[in-house]
Formats: C-alpha cells, structure tokens, sequence
C-alpha cells in the first residue's frame, strides 16, 4: 500500500490544548482509498483490550494496522511485535496519538485507553477526520459523551462504540422479541454485575512502570503525585475515580445498554439515586484498621426512574455466593451465585440475558418459551462496513447510543458521590428506600443485598452503607435542576493541553 503521508504536522502547529481542541481539518467525509489501499488503522492503548482490537484488524483483509500508540513504551514494542509477526508489516510506535493522527494514511483509529481518555481520544480522532471505533465506557463523564456525538455529526465521522454485545444475533433477536411483545408488556429490567473484585491494596510510593509517561496517561485527569499510586498501576484504574467509573461503569455499561434497548427507551433517566459502599476488604485482610486504594463503590445498587419505565442496577464485587438471591439464581439457573446480565420483566414472562444458556425467553411458570442462539457478528466487522458505506445508520453501537448508555452509570455514580459520607443505619435505609419511586421492590434488593454482604463478613453496625440523594435530571440540558453539585459532576476541570471541549465548542 503506498503510504501517502502528508504531514499536517498537527503537533507542531498546536502548543497546547486549546489549541488542539479548536483546530479543525477539512473533514474528510470519504475513506478516499485507491482501488488496493487498505484502510490505515491506528490503534490507540495497546493494552489487554487493546490487544484484541489489533486482532481484530489483522484479521480484516481490508485494512493494515499502521500505528501503535500507547504511553507505555514496553506495552508498545511488544504489541508492535505481535503485530509484525502476524502481519508481515511492522506498524509504527508512537507515544502521542497526535503524531498518528497527523497522518493522512491513517483512516481510522480505535481506541482501548482507560476511561477517562476516550472522549478526547474520539474527539481529536474526528476532528483529524478519522473514524473512531471507541471503547465502553465511550466517555468518562456525562458531558464528554455530548462532546463526542457533536463531534461525529459535526465532522461527518462514523463513531462506534465497544458494546459488542448490540452485533449479537442472540442479543438482537431477544431485545425483537421483547419488543414485540414476546414476554407481554415490559417496563422494568434489572441489569447484573455480581463479579468478584479483590481489594487493590493500599495506596502507596509504588514504582510507576519505567516506560510509562504518567503526565501522558494521566492526560485529562488532574496529575496527582507519582508518589501515590495503586500497587497494579495498568488496569486497577478503573477502581479510582479520577480514571475509572467503577464497575458500574465498566463491565455496568455492556448491561446497562442492553436493558435500556430492550426497554426502547431513547432518553436518560428523570431520576436516579444509589446507595451502597465500598466494603468488605477488612474482613478479605483479616485487618479492620484496612483501608483500600480504591475510591469506587464495589458494592452498589442504583435505581433510574424514566418516567413509566425503570431499570435497576446492582453491582457487586465480593464474593457471590448462592444464598442471598434465590429468584435470581432460578432465573439465571445459576447453582454458585455468579451473575453478569439483565432480567426482563414482563406481565407473560422474563427475558433473561447472560445466564448459562445466553439468551432465553421463560414464561411466569419458568418454561422456556424461546431460547435465543444466534451467534456473534463482528463488532469490529460492523464499524468497517459503515466506513465503507458512510452510513452510521448501519452501525450496531451508534455514539448516542454509547452516550445515554454511559450515562446511566454516571448518573447512579454522581448519586453514590454525593452521599458517599451519609452513612446510614438500616432502618433509615429502608425507610428511605421505602420512599424511592420504582418498579423494583426497592426492600427485597436491599435485604438480598445485605445477605449478600453479611456473606462476607461485613459487620453491618460498624460498616455503614452511603445512602445518595434521589436527584432530579433533565434529559434535555443533561443538567440537575435542583443540584448545582451534582451538575458540576456531569463535566471535570480538565489541565492543559488535554481539555475535552464542551459539545458546543468541538
Ligand atoms: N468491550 C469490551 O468487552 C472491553 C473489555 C475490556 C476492556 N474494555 C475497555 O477497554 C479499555 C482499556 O481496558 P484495559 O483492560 O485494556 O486497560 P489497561 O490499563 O490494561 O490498558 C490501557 C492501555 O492504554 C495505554 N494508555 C493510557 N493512556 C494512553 C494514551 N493517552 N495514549 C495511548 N495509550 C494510552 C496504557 O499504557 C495501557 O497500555 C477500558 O476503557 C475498558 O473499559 C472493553
């Protein structure tokens, strides 16, 4: 393939973020290949996920990895590498995503950075005029997720985001059957993420990876001290809130979108609160003066009020065991209380998403009516196509959809935020759950979630659970009406050069 760089020479040209995020390139609304070029790929965070995203395109005869772009040098030659030995070509390391961004080889790019890089990731991406594949959670707070919609319409970008679970035929064929009535009228699902997360020990002067630039990776984050890190410095991120979005907000997303598409609902929440904590580590180290580095809850039940609609969400990150949720685990058929998925509720029966059997429809009595088993399509295949075609109405996993999906976990973690020092004794819990608008039998989940943690060894006198405000939201302005501090959560002071402009100003 004949590499026709022509160097815009973006870095140069830019001294810092304001800059950066106002330049705009002539939007390239075509791929513009010859008849034998391939399509230029940038692959940006080359780390564990980032890994199947260069598989993913390697394996496509239609396109040509051209760049590796991970702050983490060690991470970068090694996925170069692996990319050479299967490609036959080696693509090029760079540390700046800038620098392959600057290239016009370079079609599209995918990224599987942590959290709180992938809205302006994307948003450099189109604005340089590439399409941009993005990873789940697509944005890290509320506002970027506009930004990024604004962005792809404004530049004419085909902008996908990684819930690969929208490309399944089993998961397509389920959210139809729901939709047609398959299970009666449904209007409440109960998404699942009841997986075990170990405590990642004490914040500390670990040694942060040689290789890594930790002002770069930290990027739109605030760059706090070296000196005060996680023992795991890759991957553990997601448990602190400056990068991560907790596991609400990571395995949470693939769930919450698929019980919002099968509810058909195309909007946020009216209302949301959560409670919960980050427990039960003392009881994991034998060590009751034990605090972890992690600031996300790992134990945490949010619930989304849409008006006629509702969706729960339950995270849990102790160990599960069988006791605490009997109707569940007949509904997941599931013998060691491991859960990760979403329950339909309708009047004619359930519709249950992960459990051993994938997608299966049950009547009120537990009959199957319907097993769903359609295998996967390609996510990765499917943003190809749309590239090709120019249509993002042929995309599975559209940015607005990633964006109200994303949503739903911050929203529950803004309620968590807020309340995280209201800690709370259980009658004032149940009092105040009594009193939460729901379709959800707001006592049974909290009993079964207090089994659940009793399980563990959490003393429920000395460990008290954070109880959030219910807060009011306004789909439209994306903004609190009644809290200022919790519509300051919805965006983040970002430090120069790494601003991710506002929706209005990419
Ligand atoms: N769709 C899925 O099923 C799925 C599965 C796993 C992870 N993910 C998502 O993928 C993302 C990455 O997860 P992971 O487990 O690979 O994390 P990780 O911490 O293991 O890897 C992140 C990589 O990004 C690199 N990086 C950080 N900042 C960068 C920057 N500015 N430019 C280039 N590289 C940068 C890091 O050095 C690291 O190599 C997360 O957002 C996660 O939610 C999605």
């Amino acid at each position: 393939m004949p590499r026709m760089i022509a160097r815009r020479n973006f870095l140069k040209t830019t001294t810092g973020l304001a800059a950066a995020t106002t330049m705009c390139w002539p939007a390239r609304r075509s791929l513009a290949l010859s008849p034998n070029e391939k399509i230029g790929v940038a692959v940006i965070g080359a780390g564990s996920r980032g890994s199947s995203h260069l598989d993913a395109w390697i394996k496509d005869a239609r396109t040509e990895v051209l760049y590796v772009c991970d702050v983490d040098s060690a991470i970068g030659h090694a996925k170069c590498s692996a990319v050479e030995e299967k490609q036959g070509r080696r693509p090029q390391l760079v540390k700046d995503m800038r620098e392959a961004l600057d290239d016009d080889a370079v079609n599209v790019i995918s990224t599987a950075t942590p959290n709180h890089w992938h809205a302006l990731t994307g948003i450099w991406a189109m604005q340089a005029g590439k399409d941009a594949y993005i990873e789940k959670p697509v944005c890290h707070n509320i506002a970027e997720g506009s930004a990024l919609i604004a962005a792809a319409r404004k530049y004419g970008r085909i902008c996908q985001v990684g819930t690969q679970r929208r490309s399944s035929q089993q998961c397509r064929q389920a959210i139809e059957f729901i939709r047609s009535g398959g299970i009666g009228e449904v209007n409440f699902a109960r998404g699942l993420c009841y997986k075990r997360r170990k405590s990642i020990g004490p914040l500390g002067d670990y040694p942060i990876p040689e290789e890594v630039d930790f002002d770069y990776w930290s990027g739109p984050a605030p760059y706090t001290d070296p000196k005060c890190t996680r023992e795991r410095f890759h991957y553990d991120w997601h448990w602190q809130r400056l990068y991560g979005n907790g596991d609400l907000g990571n395995q949470g997303p693939h769930q919450t979108d698929i019980a919002r598409w099968g509810l058909g609902i195309d909007t946020h929440p009216l209302r949301v609160m959560s409670y919960g904590g980050r427990l039960g580590y003392q009881a994991e180290r034998g060590d009751d003066s034990y605090v972890d580095g992690g600031d996300t809850a790992n134990t945490e039940v949010s619930i989304y009020d849409y008006g006629d609609k509702c969706i729960v969400f339950e995270t849990r990150g102790l160990e599960i065991k069988p006791s605490a949720d009997t109707e569940l685990n007949r509904l997941f058929q599931s013998t060691n209380g491991n859960k990760i998925g979403v329950v339909f509720y309708g009047t004619d029966g359930y519709v249950v998403e992960g459990g051993p059997g994938g997608c299966v429809a049950y009547d009120k009595d537990m009959n199957v009516i319907q097993k769903f088993e359609g295998g996967g399509a390609d996510h990765f295949q499917n943003f190809l196509d749309a590239c090709e075609s120019r249509r993002m109405e042929d995309l599975n996993a559209d940015v607005r959809e990633g964006h109200l999906s994303a949503a739903i976990s911050h929203l529950g973690n803004i309620s968590y935020y807020l309340g995280e020092n209201n800690k709370v004794q259980l009658d004032e819990l149940r009092q105040s759950l009594e009193k939460v608008k729901s379709l959800d039998d707001n006592l049974e989940t909290l009993e079964r979630t207090l089994v659940h943690l009793s399980d563990n060894g959490v003393d429920l006198d000395k460990y008290l659970l954070s109880l959030g405000p219910v807060l009011e939201f306004d789909p439209e302005s994306e903004t609190f009406p009644n809290s200022a501090e919790a519509t300051q959560m919805v965006s983040r002071e970002y430090r120069d050069p790494f601003v991710c402009p506002s929706a209005d100003r990419v």
